[in-house]
């Protein structure tokens, strides 16, 4: 990655689904540090330590999943939480005059989070950039940090990845530690950098198991392990 950035071919070198001990290893050996961490991060799983973490060493954190990936029900077979359907969510939602979805997405930002939101629908996608003329009370923020309930919905249990490169991923909401993602969860294996996920998935498919490439490429031509075994 830092060949590429070199090569003028990428601004920013951006990593997803990294815990803090993971980008700590690659701060202590990168030469173009990341500028961006992209983490699931919403009402129930805000991940302090590791925002903290990220901007105390300069880098920007988005949240993934914002409003709670309810599309992701039918990959996952399970029920997520609704996070839409919050009562503390939408009565602030009704005093501030907005939707439910402006409530969490304002929320991400005023904690210094960029975010990306997906819809479908150009009203909603309206309703989603629209945040920018309202500010939630502290008293709101309060309620709204309150909810944080370590629970993640994108836990990744649908890729088949090499059981030896991702930790066992249970069906249910997956609990992670107060330092972000915890050490024994899904992405301990050697998840690494947004690049070209495909070609990698095309390669560790090749080798059998992503530490082959990882190994074989070095860690900064490798891949969010997430994606690894797609
Ligand atoms: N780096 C990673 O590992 C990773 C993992 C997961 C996701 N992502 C990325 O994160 C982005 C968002 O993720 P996501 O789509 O899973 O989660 P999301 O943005 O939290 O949720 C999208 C869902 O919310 C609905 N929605 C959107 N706006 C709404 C509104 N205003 N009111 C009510 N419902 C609304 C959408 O339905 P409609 O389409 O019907 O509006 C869709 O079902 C995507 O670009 C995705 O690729 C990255």
């Amino acid at each position: 990655m830092e060949a590429i950035a070199d090569a003028g071919l990428a601004r920013s070198i951006g990593l997803s689904n990294f815990n803090q001990r993971q980008i700590q290893r690659v701060l202590d050996n990168c030469r173009i540090k990341p500028a961006n961490l992209q983490i699931e991060n919403h009402i129930y799983l805000q991940q302090n330590g590791l925002v903290k973490f990220c901007k105390a060493n300069g880098i920007t954190v988005t949240a993934y999943s914002p409003l709670g990936s309810k599309g992701i029900e039918k990959l996952l077979n399970r029920e997520v939480p609704d996070l839409l359907d919050n009562p503390v969510v939408k009565e602030i939602a009704q005093r501030q005059e907005r939707t439910a979805a402006q409530i969490l997405l304002r929320h991400l930002l005023q904690r210094g989070i960029a975010t990306i939101p997906k819809s479908t629908n150009a009203g909603r996608l309206r309703q989603n950039i629209a945040l920018f003329d309202f500010e939630l009370t502290d008293d709101d923020m309060a309620e709204l940090n309150g909810l944080d309930q370590n629970v993640r919905i994108c836990d990744f249990g649908f890729f088949p990845g090499p059981p030896d490169t991702m930790e066992p991923v249970s069906t249910a909401l997956v609990p992670f530690d107060a330092a972000g993602t915890a050490a024994t969860g899904p992405f301990e294996g050697p998840s690494t950098l947004i690049c070209s996920w495909k070609a990698a998935y095309r390669k560790s498919r090749k080798a059998g198991a992503l530490h082959q490439y990882v190994s074989r490429n070095g860690a900064a031509a490798s891949i969010d392990a997430s994606t690894a075994g797609r």
